[in-house]
């Protein structure tokens, strides 16, 4: 069996390998099918006006855009409503008091702050965030225990190059977060999906999937676990379950890996232990910045068990060399002048009104999809009617001036077509309705196409003519028979 590329792997029948290096062709960088390498062809091709294209590494080859980052350009326009992006929204950090701050740390340490710092990372910084790590009952910790990287996503890949090799399995609850999909993919390790529901990764789910990966020969490497307000399917891991996750991956030595960039922004203040707290030795902790003050300096850290966190800080240094002391230093003058505990508690105010509000214009626009309303985070999991594909009614959306990110960006084997994730951190309230009223006159289009004909839109053909005016043209229908607050051309 291939282990050329990530992939997802199910103990049970659902799953579906997505290509590999052993098949006849193999998925090219670009996505397009790639005859495999033989010795009987020594020229190089010239593919899609890439006179490297036979040349990359295996791994190269399973690297593909994710659906998130492919939506940028168009998500980002102003007259898109973007239910698409996970960006925090910045406008009411303290900026200009900020830049006069960071302004004194440059006269004064700047030469610190653009010089080469430690692999790592600056202890000023690691001893600021024992703080936060206590607010979610991690209190053993040294700052000698804590290595910083550059985001959270560049934590999931030092953690991965030191754990896994090709071909080894890491168990994660689906969806997945897609940029840890994306770092699984790279490293050519397989995913296998345990079960979970609305109080998170399910344990016998869990144990199920260690035990039927080992019967199939592979190596599970670790647990990777997004348990507080889950991106994207905004569950959170409930109290009780954790210590039994727990007590399964000591009994395998299965690692967990857990990823906390959300867990204080609980919507009422609540926080949940963390697994860490509850287990020292077999956790790697990994949190961020990110969304709890700003993504723009990219700096996380990670909390690991003694001879990891040594393999952490070698492969941070093959990697980066040292995290910038630049951002750290920002950071730390951030944290020291700034009441950054507010500030998160403003933040979660927030997006509490956010969530409220899109769950408002679900209610009121969607009430034939279904969905979870989180308790925190920035996420809402959408499910759609039977019928209908999120990836393909996609440019109808966009077409329509709201964006999502379609639920098979979150799997590694096609599933999700029955899912989308709505995000609700980053547009105002008043924006939320508008993204959702506009989404509703794609879907109830949707809905009635495939009442009519059997099949979404997108599949009645394959023609040429998917143009705008068709498009609005098919929506029509739609708009007659909706309630008048509904405007389906927009
Ligand atoms: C679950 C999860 N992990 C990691 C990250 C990456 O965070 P960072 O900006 O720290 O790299 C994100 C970002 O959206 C996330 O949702």
């Amino acid at each position: 069996m291939s282990t050329g590329e990530g992939t997802t792997v199910n103990g049970g029948s659902k799953s579906g390998r997505t290509g590999g290096a052993t098949s006849e062709k193999a998925v090219g960088p670009h996505g397009t099918a790639k005859p495999v390498r033989s010795t009987d062809q020594p020229k190089p091709r010239i593919i899609k006006n890439d006179p490297w294209y036979d040349s990359y590494a295996s791994r190269a080859d399973a690297m593909k855009s994710s659906e998130i980052r492919a939506l940028f350009s168009v998500a980002s326009r102003p007259d898109v409503v973007s239910l698409a992006g996970g960006m925090p929204y910045l406008e009411r950090m303290p900026f200009d008091r900020l830049s006069e701050l960071i302004a004194k740390m440059m006269r004064d340490e700047g030469d610190k702050a653009w010089q080469y710092g430690s692999a790592q990372g600056d202890p000023h910084l690691r001893e600021d965030v024992l703080q936060i790590m206590e607010l979610e009952g991690i209190k053993d910790v040294q700052a000698d225990d804590v290595v910083i990287s550059n985001g959270s996503q560049n934590a999931l890949d030092l953690i991965t190059r030191i754990m896994c090799d090709p071909g080894d399995v890491v168990i994660a609850e689906a969806p997945n977060y897609v940029g840890a999909l994306g770092v699984f993919r790279s490293f050519q390790v397989q995913v296998a999906n345990a079960e979970t529901d609305e109080d998170g990764l399910i344990p016998e789910s869990f144990e199920e999937t260690i035990k039927s990966q080992r019967a199939a020969g592979r190596k599970v490497k670790f647990l990777y676990t997004v348990p507080n307000f889950h991106n994207p399917a905004g569950v959170t891991m409930s109290v009780e379950r954790r210590p039994r996750i727990l007590e399964i991956a000591r009994k395998y030595h299965v690692l967990v890996v857990e990823d906390n960039p959300y867990g204080l922004l609980g919507f009422d203040g609540q926080t949940y232990p963390a697994l860490k707290s509850m287990d020292s030795q077999n956790v790697v902790y990994l949190s961020s910045f990110s969304k709890i003050i700003a993504p723009g300096m990219r700096i996380a850290w990670i909390v690991a068990p003694a001879g990891i966190r040594q393999k952490l800080i070698l492969a941070n240094e093959a990697s980066i060399l040292c995290p910038p002391n630049m951002s750290q230093m920002t950071i730390t003058t951030y944290l020291d002048n700034f009441d950054w505990k507010a500030q998160i508690s403003d933040y979660r105010g927030m997006y509490k009104e956010r969530c409220n509000a899109m769950d408002a214009a679900l209610k009121e626009y969607l009430p034939y999809c279904s969905w979870n309303k989180p308790k925190g985070g920035f996420y809402i999991w959408l499910r759609i009617p039977d019928g209908l594909n999120s990836k393909e009614m996609l440019p109808r959306a966009i077409t329509a001036k709201v964006a999502y990110v379609a639920g098979t960006g979150f799997y590694l084997n096609g599933e999700g077509t029955h899912h989308m994730r709505l995000s609700f951190c980053y547009p105002t309230p008043e924006r939320i309705h508008e993204g959702i009223r506009r989404l509703a006159g794609v879907m109830d289009a949707e809905r009635e196409t495939v009442e009519l004909f059997g099949t979404a839109s997108s599949r009645i053909d394959d023609s040429d003519d998917r143009t705008d005016k068709n498009v609005a043209k098919r929506t029509a229908p739609a708009a007659k028979n909706a309630t008048s607050k509904r405007n389906h051309t927009v």
